[in-house]
């Protein structure tokens, strides 16, 4: 072995050791910024000599790998699903049942149902070779990179585990997560996803396998697979899966007899509020092997396990009237006012009708009485309508026809359940969506402008596009006022005073160094999120390019399909959009790529930068441009560093290392006029 391939051992050993104490017990022994350090350094060396990266690399973490389409995989042992339960009738009878096949007394393990997305994991000699998806139980999809990327997943083992094993478990995504994941969503003015499960789902399909790594999803191991695998009951195995290296259930509870599955369910209906991942249920298993094998299985599930559902709080209130709420894109969402009624804990008086056909398939009529279900503890659904107090003579809600703010008629794409007005550039919400998310802060990052003051500007007449925003001048904004209501009812005056003014007229201009890719998902193209942006200006550099395009060329864009493509086209046709983008620039704005990460150039030359902070833009960015002017990243300070760029929150410790060493700290302003000097 090499110098290296050991250095790179040594660290992928240092790494995996760390990433087993945080992920598997709970306790981690460095810092998040110090294992960032050490896996740098990895990610450095591997990015050297990428002959000696190894498959269960850690480095896999940070994911990277792009797959078109899944393939298929058959699975060695068919993937069962489980009988389910809802009451403690329904347990007796398995109870029953299970003790009728069986001579002697049961022991049964009590678990979490995890409410995620099932997975197999193939190691080979140790190493995570392969993870598939349930599919229909005998063949799912390989999603192996994207399963890499998640923390609590060994990628190899340790100690005596055997030559072929098969983990599984659920993929879910914890609650922290899925909020975070909703509110960037909905920032970009996509559809947020309805429940932590389908964003699981949905996280574990994507192309990029980096794009899964940033989910935070995690894995919830509860049965093991394989030929001679040591021990004789499903407890003792689990234990034995920790010793190789999977974290070991959080619940799991040896009971002997109904009533301890009784306790434990009745403590986790409860308890599980607390969570930081959903549950639907329990999973009460027969412990022992040969007992299960007694018990046998049916072709689709095994006999000797069962899941018992939690029941979701229903009551049943009656619908007053339903509002019809046009949102930034123009979708329109109905929304039902109930009788106030309490469920779970809180008061429910709306609750989202979702869109025509939902209404339609529910057939839900004027007066009605619906059912209103709290499961997950999120939000309140209408799961269907009490039509035992429907009055004889109530007639179906009706939709409506015509846009409920500018009376445009409505529009229905094929294929797609959301109703929506077309009228996207003269319709008031969809006009303040746009402006509000042109400032948001991975747009144009306008903080000084909000939805507040926006609200202000276009109910004056002052903005009705982005391009307005840039003729702004200090008389027309000072003296505006506003008195605004809050959901309480209660008013606030809202005044530009001189300090509002200039500070909205500083953020404009310094909005106009905000880098092209950015300036580009301002716009607000549908369909064309951050990354989709960030690629497409990568690729045609200039806004000029991105509008003459022909859907062939967009296509051939990772990420861009025939639909985006075709959003693009369409937003280019438009003659307003067109003008539009005209204005902007000559406001000044940038549509091009800038020199800095345009060019190749030798610039930086021979110089070792360190790169540490928080950026306007992500670091894999900054250093990218490093790497194409010549420069080197490099990860720890010593007397040889040429440069510690700095962004934001930079950690003190290597601070106090730079100014020791006498090493020059730069900002990231700096550090942009460097490559711009002629
Ligand atoms: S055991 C043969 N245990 O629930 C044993 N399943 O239909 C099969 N699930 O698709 C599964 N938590 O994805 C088991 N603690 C747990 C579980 C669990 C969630 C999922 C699993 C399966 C479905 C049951």
């Amino acid at each position: 072995m090499s110098d290296i391939q050991q250095e790179i051992a040594r660290l992928s050993e240092e790494i995996n050791r760390h990433n087993y104490y945080y992920y598997m017990l709970d306790d981690p022994k460095i810092s998040d910024y110090d294992f960032d350090q050490l896996l740098q350094k990895l990610i450095d060396l591997e990015r050297q000599y990428p002959e000696y990266v190894r498959p269960d690399s850690p480095t896999q973490r940070v994911g990277g790998t792009v797959t078109k389409q899944f393939a298929s995989a058959a699975h060695i042992y068919p993937m069962l699903s489980l009988g389910n339960t809802y009451s403690e009738g329904d347990l007796l009878e398995f109870d029953t049942r299970v003790r009728g096949l069986l001579n002697g007394p049961v022991e049964y393990v009590c678990e979490l149902k995890y409410d995620g997305v099932a997975i197999s994991l193939i190691y080979e000699h140790g190493v995570l070779v392969r993870a598939v998806t349930r599919g229909d139980g005998t063949r799912g999809d390989v999603v192996t990179a994207n399963v890499k990327t998640i923390g609590s997943v060994p990628l190899s083992l340790t100690g005596d585990y055997p030559d072929l094993l098969e983990a599984r478990g659920e993929i879910i995504m914890p609650y922290d997560s899925f909020n975070a994941l909703n509110a960037d969503r909905e920032e970009i003015g996509e559809q947020p996803f309805a429940n932590p499960r389908n964003a699981a789902s949905g996280s574990l399909k994507l192309q990029n396998s980096a794009d899964v790594a940033k989910r935070g999803l995690s894995f919830k191991l509860y049965y093991a697979l394989g030929e001679n695998l040591p021990e004789n009951n499903h407890f003792a195995r689990l234990r034995k899966l920790h010793e190789w290296g999977f974290r070991f259930p959080d619940v799991m509870e040896k009971v002997t007899d109904l009533s301890g599955v009784m306790d434990f369910i009745r403590v986790w209906d409860e308890k599980r509020k607390e969570l930081p991942y959903p549950i639907d249920g329990i999973v009460i298993k027969v412990n022992d092997f040969a007992q299960q094998q007694q018990v046998g299985s049916t072709a689709k599930s095994p006999r000797w396990a069962i899941a018992y559902k939690f029941k979701a709080e229903r009551v049943s209130t009656p619908l007053l009237s339903v509002d019809f709420q046009v949102g930034r894109t123009g979708i329109i969402t109905p929304v039902a006012n109930l009788k106030p009624v309490s469920l779970a804990g809180t008061v429910v008086k709306r609750a989202t009708l979702n869109n025509r056909d939902f209404i339609r398939d529910m057939d839900i009529r004027e007066g009605d009485c619906l059912f209103v279900e709290k499961g997950g503890e999120i939000i309140p659904k209408i799961v269907g309508v009490d039509v035992e107090r429907r009055q004889p003579d109530a007639v179906p809600v009706p939709f409506v026809t015509v846009c409920p703010v500018c009376g445009t008629p409505l529009q229905q794409n094929e294929g797609e359940a959301g109703v929506f007005c077309p009228n996207e550039l003269h319709c008031a919400p969809q006009i303040r969506g746009k402006l509000e998310h042109f400032i948001a802060r991975k747009a144009m990052n306008i903080d000084s402008l909000g939805e507040g003051k926006i609200e202000v500007l276009y109910a004056q007449g002052l903005v009705s596009n982005a391009a307005d925003l840039y003729d702004l001048t200090y008389d027309r904004l000072f003296g505006l006022e506003k008195v605004m209501e809050d959901e309480n009812g209660k008013t606030k005056t809202l005044s530009f005073k001189e300090k509002t003014t200039i500070n909205i007229l500083k953020g404009l201009e310094q909005s106009k160094s905000v880098p092209f890719e950015r300036v580009l998902y301002a716009l607000g193209i549908r369909f064309v999120g951050e990354v989709t942006a960030k690629k497409l200006a990568r690729r045609f550099k200039t806004i000029d390019a991105i509008a003459n395009a022909t859907k062939e060329e967009l296509v051939e864009v990772e990420d861009v399909g025939e639909r985006v493509a075709e959003s693009i086209i369409q937003y280019f046709n438009n003659t307003e959009n067109l003008e539009m983008v005209m204005r902007l620039k000559a406001a000044g704005l940038r549509f091009e790529m800038g020199e800095e990460s345009r060019a190749a150039s030798d610039r930086l030359a021979g110089m070792s930068i360190i790169v540490s902070g928080v950026f306007s833009v992500p670091r894999d960015e900054i250093k990218l441009i490093i790497e194409q002017n010549g420069g080197k990243n490099v990860s720890s300070i010593s007397k040889n560093t040429t440069y510690v760029l700095a962004g934001d929150k930079m950690g003190l410790e290597k601070r106090k290392k730079a100014e020791a060493l006498g090493i020059p700290i730069i900002s990231e302003e700096e550090f942009m006029e460097m490559l711009r000097e002629r």
